[in-house]
């Protein structure tokens, strides 16, 4: 898709607009028309019912132009939330009508405390996001040429305002690339990303990107210690890796680390997944395709902060090597991992990962991960659940994840919780010793391997799209958005 920041008489064949139920047209989208052609949409209007935010009516006018109506919803409901929505839900339309350009009311898309150039930022990602979608499975995606539309966010302002707003528009464009960059290494079949795989197509992407990265194989992850990557990676023919990715456009500044689970497919090991639980568990890495596609997004947008990215790769497999329920594993810190359940690994590479972090001086470490089934049980699909340990980061996490779209809900960390993740033969049990409250003992287990400013998101909630987000099925690519967002206000912060 090529998004643009036009005027409005850049393009005028479809012109599309955004309307709250009051159906009143912006002076800027009606310079578009000739009077008889307002009289004619007016008319229009006035007959069709008012549409559920998102929804949207058509009008094909007798000079051969498409006007493409797109409800906003009640006035007094309008927020940034439902602005995300209208502009995927304006791609969206865009393609099903087979409409291959069209010009946006851009400014009718605006929500308070929110200028221009942020609002265009945050449509521009929204209608890349809306754009994609993951066919290359498909034989018919051989023969279809993808047909690639050209939105032209129409605005009226000066030139050199144009230039700024064109700016905006393309930093939203490379924060969209990259979520749908991260949904497609989410997507990929297990078989097809196994961790050396993965390890491959990152480096590929840092390289395009001038992002630094180093691959640990399984001796070295061995030889440093990371008995949990190695614990949960042996059992497989596809064996682990420990890949450590790096921006640093500044010397001496304290780093944003941020950490994202890397399991390629999750069988659960011997305590094996029953029924449908392994359909989805190709995308048990999306916590690390978070990870890899923000660094490389944070580097093309040359955020200046310094921000290091530890992500552990093992596929969760079954053979007579799998580590065993019973088994107890070594972290990179000494402290011992007792084996409850080999179906709760995210959390046993994570440890050495966070155990690493210490090394690092960080500022804040923040690991993403798909960690547990209950986080649905408890949130539903709309919201992620988040810890930490940092009170200024209570608010910070949950106000970002509101400007990013990657919504947070926090979850206590309490000391009353501590003896959930105790171990009887070792030091920290991996899972829980009640049925209930298990995104709650996950978070505990990983405080365990953490003495920083940490903050832990579980992302299992958000991996795959949900009807109402208007997005393709499949990886959502949940925490780029998030992860830009924040990186970029530390960077502002310093
Ligand atoms: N990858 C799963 C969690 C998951 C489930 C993510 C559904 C996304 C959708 C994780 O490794 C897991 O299996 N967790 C167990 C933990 C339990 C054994 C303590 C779970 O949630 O059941
Ligand atoms: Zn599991
Ligand atoms: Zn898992």
């Amino acid at each position: 898709m090529k998004l643009l920041c036009s005027s409005f008489q850049d393009h005028t064949n479809a012109v599309v607009i955004p309307l709250f139920e009051d159906k009143i047209i912006s002076k800027d989208a009606s310079s578009c028309f000739s009077q008889e052609e307002i009289d004619t949409i007016q008319l229009f209007l006035k007959q069709e019912q008012s549409l559920s935010c998102g929804a949207a009516h058509y009008l094909f006018l007798p000079s051969g132009r498409y006007v493409l109506f797109v409800a906003k919803g009640k006035k007094e409901q309008w927020s940034i939330r439902n602005a995300r929505i209208v502009s995927r839900c304006i791609v969206v339309n865009l393609k099903k009508l087979h409409i291959n350009e069209a010009s946006v009311d851009s400014r009718a898309l605006g929500v308070d405390g929110y200028d221009e150039e942020a609002m265009l930022e945050v449509i521009a990602t929204e209608m890349v996001m809306a754009d994609f979608s993951f066919d290359i499975y498909k034989q018919s995606h051989q023969k279809e040429k993808k047909r690639d539309i050209t939105v032209h966010l129409a605005i009226a302002c000066s030139a050199s305002e144009r230039k700024v707003l064109s700016s905006a528009v393309a930093r939203g464009s490379i924060i969209g690339e990259e979520v749908n960059s991260a949904r497609v290494l989410s997507n990929t079949p297990g078989s097809d990303m196994t961790p050396a795989i993965f390890a491959d197509r990152a480096q590929k992407g840092c390289e395009s990107h001038k992002v630094e990265i180093e691959v640990w194989d399984e001796n070295k992850i061995q030889d440093m210690g990371m008995g949990g990557v190695w614990g949960v990676g042996k059992g497989s023919v596809v064996k682990p890796r420990f890949l450590i990715v790096k921006h640093e456009p500044n010397a001496r500044q304290k780093p944003l680390v941020l950490v994202g689970k890397g399991v390629t497919f999750d069988t659960g090991g011997l305590n094996v997944k029953i029924g449908n639980a392994m359909y989805e568990m190709h995308m048990d890495m999306s916590g690390a395709s978070a990870v890899i596609r923000s660094v490389i997004g944070i580097a093309r947008l040359n955020v200046p902060m310094n921000v290091i990215g530890l992500i552990p790769v093992a596929e969760n497999a079954i053979s007579g090597e799998s580590y065993k329920p019973g088994d107890i594993l070594t972290s990179i810190t000494g402290k011992t991992i007792e084996v409850m359940n080999t179906d709760a690994e995210g959390r046993v590479i994570l440890a050495d990962a966070l155990g690493y972090a210490q090394q690092l001086n960080p500022r804040l470490v923040i690991d993403i991960a798909t960690l547990t089934g209950a986080a649905l049980g408890a949130l539903g699909v709309q919201a992620n659940a988040f810890f930490t340990n940092d009170e200024k980061s209570e608010t910070m996490v949950r106000d970002i994840g509101e400007k990013s779209g990657d919504y947070m809900w926090q979850l206590p960390l309490w000391e009353e919780y501590e003896r959930e993740v105790k171990g009887v033969f070792g030091d920290v049990a991996n899972t829980g010793k009640s049925r209930y409250g298990g995104t709650i003992a996950g978070a505990m287990f990983l405080k365990e391997f953490v003495d920083y400013p940490w903050a832990h998101i579980d992302m299992a909630p958000t991996m795959i799209s949900t009807n109402g987000d208007h997005l393709a099925k499949g990886a959502k690519g949940t925490g780029v958005r998030f992860f830009i967002a924040l990186a970029r206000h530390l960077a502002n912060e310093m």
